[in-house]
């Protein structure tokens, strides 16, 4: 052999020994520049000798040419399926059931994986090299997928290790790493595509491409954990002594299974993988538990569809289907009008879901949700549930596309949309919809924390007239609130206690108690502590807010319309007549310069007002533009963001989400 086919053969091995370090193994030995460097060095003498180019060269892990479609794949062995544990009795039952079948005293042991949500597949290797790729299909013939499987970085296009087995059928699951998902769907949403519903349907889409190049760009990963034809030849007893050799070879094995436990060990496996399920990587929706000795499986031998050595013990499904009954829309504090999705009461997860947001006008036409339409709704973690699509098929004939009233749903008012804005809102200050809103937040713990004055209490209160404002809250008499539903004298008693305690009110709480648009806690902080008094206050015009280091002029103008508000000044007034207003508060915070100089650009649709979100931004030292620069230090995106995201992604800026923004401003304080 010539000294350069020598070193071909050899950077083809390292090569291939990194791609396993760094993918697999996820314990890289050398920077990704020296990485680049020996593929840089193969690409050229391929180039040089196309006639040396072999299939499984990694420089042809993304093929040149798309496919025309997908050859059938008949699977030897059968890929069966899995029969369900929903709950611990059934899990004990399996167990039960197959020491009943073995007479067997002694506890089974077993083996319990994550069940991964993708696509399982089989990989062919002939004398080591990867040579097919199929998914599982009906169990017995799949699709040749082997194009798009060889962009998977940690599949192994050549086993490690010697002697190579003439024939090995590697069996396990492909799957999309949330991260790459939750990215592909904002990309997607930003072209104005439709997002994938869940991660395996994304990696079956992914995997069904023609175009490997499509698919290179979604990464997808894979996780082995058995085996097909030429498992003999390996002479494996366990399914442990499995897992460690396929991660031998080359493959990239969950570490986060255990073997060798009894049914209870199981049990207390799936509970803590449950607990942790919401920060997994990847989705997972349950426990796989496989009999750990090769031989027992022998003698338990299979049913039609499923081995009767293992099952799946599913967690609750996140998902499910459900119809909308109707669409209720719900008018907030400052009147923006919400909509909301009441559904036919589904159990998810454990919890019976009624309702689900749908945030705003726009995201109705994005989903374009309509009463009486079957939806997938969805529950992660602690979160409000979600509609994630509606299922077009089950459409009912005769439905109507959801527009938000024009007329206030509370008070009737005409309702406006203001440029710029998602939100429809109801302008009448009086509306009882908003004036209980607006009591609720006065009173709420981070205003004037007013105990026991509860949503049910504010209902009457304000359906019976007594209380249009809040300053009503302090004429309340024991006779009167004792005379209310589901009050009784002690309960007035304490209401009215924790009333009169609020009347020693802060400055800074007290301005957030207003309810001013666009001041938050943070900035009612900063205004009490520059101008430290309410009086003060009242006499700072538009220019002289704008020189409070932390207010823009989109703040300035808020706090000065609100001032100016004939209305809110005469409240004000009642206000300042009732409460014993405290001057600088001791809790205003000093500014932090964590974030001065900073500048931030957003994009897409936010989950609180946009001048909300820029509020806080200014009141830690950063700006806000509008438009992208290379001089801009973060992207901020939300839900489908647009054209901005493309350039600052072009520009190599720094993109983050709202969750990373909070914490940014949260490392501030
Ligand atoms: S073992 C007969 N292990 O679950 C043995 N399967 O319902 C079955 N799956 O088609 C395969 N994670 O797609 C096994 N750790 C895991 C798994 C797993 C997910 C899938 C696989 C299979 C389905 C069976």
């Amino acid at each position: 052999m010539g000294s350069e086919q020598q070193r071909l053969a050899e950077l083809r091995s390292l090569i291939a020994h990194h791609n396993n370090r760094y993918h697999v193994r996820d314990e890289p030995e050398i920077s990704d520049a020296e990485f680049d460097r020996l593929f840089r060095e193969l690409q050229e003498l391929e180039q040089q000798h196309p006639e040396w180019v072999t299939p499984d060269s990694p420089t042809q892990r993304v093929g040149a040419q798309p496919r025309e479609g997908f050859p059938t794949v008949e699977h030897t062995i059968p890929m069966l399926s899995l029969d369900n544990a929903s709950n611990l009795e059934e899990l004990r039952a399996f167990d039960a059931r197959l020491r009943r079948f073995l007479k067997r005293e002694e506890i089974i042991h077993y083996t319990a994986e994550p069940k991964y949500d993708g696509v399982a597949v089989e990989l062919r290797y002939d004398e080591g090299r990867f040579t097919l790729g199929s998914t599982r299909g009906d169990g017995r013939t799949g699709e040749d997928v082997t194009h798009n499987l060889k962009t998977i970085r940690s599949l192994p296009l050549r086993l490690q290790g010697r002697p190579a087995p003439k024939l090995l059928e590697v069996r396990g699951e492909v799957f999309m790493p949330l991260e790459h998902f939750d990215r592909l769907n904002r990309g997607r949403l930003a072209e104005g595509l439709e997002p994938f519903a869940n991660p395996r349907n994304a990696t079956a889409g992914t995997l069904r491409q023609l175009d490997p190049r499509v698919s290179a760009s979604r990464p997808l990963d894979l996780f082995v954990y058995g085996l097909g034809r030429g498992k003999e030849s390996l002479e494996l007893g366990y399914q442990s002594e499995l897992m460690t050799r396929l991660a031998e070879l080359g493959f990239k094995v969950n570490p986060r299974c255990v073997s060798g436990v009894d049914i209870e060990g199981v049990a207390a496996f799936h509970a803590e993988l449950e607990r942790d399920r919401d920060g997994l990587p990847y989705e997972a929706d349950g426990t796989v538990v496989k009999v750990e000795e090769f031989a027992l499986r022998e003698r338990l031998g299979e049913l039609e569809r499923s081995p009767r050595w293992a099952i799946a013990y599913k967690f609750p499904a996140r998902q499910e289907t459900t119809q909308v009954k109707k669409i209720r829309c719900y008018v907030g504090r400052t009147g923006v009008l919400t909509p909301v999705a009441v559904l036919e009461p589904v159990r998810i997860g454990g919890v019976t879901v009624v309702h689900a947001s749908l945030h705003n006008q726009d995201e109705v036409d994005r989903l374009d949700v309509r009463v009486r339409d079957t939806v997938l709704v969805e529950r992660a973690g602690d979160v409000i549930p979600k509609l994630v699509k509606v299922v077009g098929e089950k459409r009912p004939s005769r439905t109507r596309r959801y527009r938000l009233p024009s007329s206030c749903p509370i008070c009737g008012s005409p309702t406006v949309r203001l440029e710029d804005e998602v939100a429809v809102r109801c302008p009448n200050l009086a509306c009882p919809a908003q004036v209980k809103e607006r009591i609720h937040h006065f009173g709420s713990r981070r205003a004037l924390d007013i105990d026991g004055l509860g949503e049910k209490l504010i209902d009457q209160l304000v359906e019976r007239g007594l209380v249009r404002r809040p300053s009503d809250l302090f004429a309340l008499d024991q006779e009167t609130l004792a005379g209310l539903e589901h009050m009784a004298a002690k309960s007035a008693d304490n209401l009215l206690v924790a009333i009169e305690r609020s009347r020693d009110a802060a400055l800074d709480r007290f301005l957030f108690a207003l309810g001013i648009r666009h001041v938050g806690e943070r900035l009612a902080g900063v205004l009490a502590q520059h101008l430290g008094s309410l009086e003060a206050l009242l006499k700072t015009n538009h220019e002289q807010l704008e020189a409070i280091p932390e207010v823009g002029p989109i703040i300035a103008e808020s706090v000065r319309a609100f001032l100016d508000d004939p209305a809110n000044r005469e409240e004000i007034t009642r206000l300042r007549s009732v409460l014993r207003l405290a001057g600088v508060p001791a809790a205003a915070r000093a500014k932090s310069a964590a974030l001065k100089g900073k500048s931030f650009v957003l994009t897409g649709t936010l989950s609180e007002p946009r001048a909300t979100v820029q509020e806080r931004i200014e009141a830690a030292g950063g700006k806000v533009t509008s438009s992208v620069s290379s001089r801009t230090n973060y992207v901020v995106t939300g839900e489908s963001p647009g054209t901005k995201l493309r350039k600052a992604e072009s520009l190599g800026l720094t993109t983050i989400d709202e969750a990373e923004l909070r914490q940014l401003l949260e490392s501030e304080r």
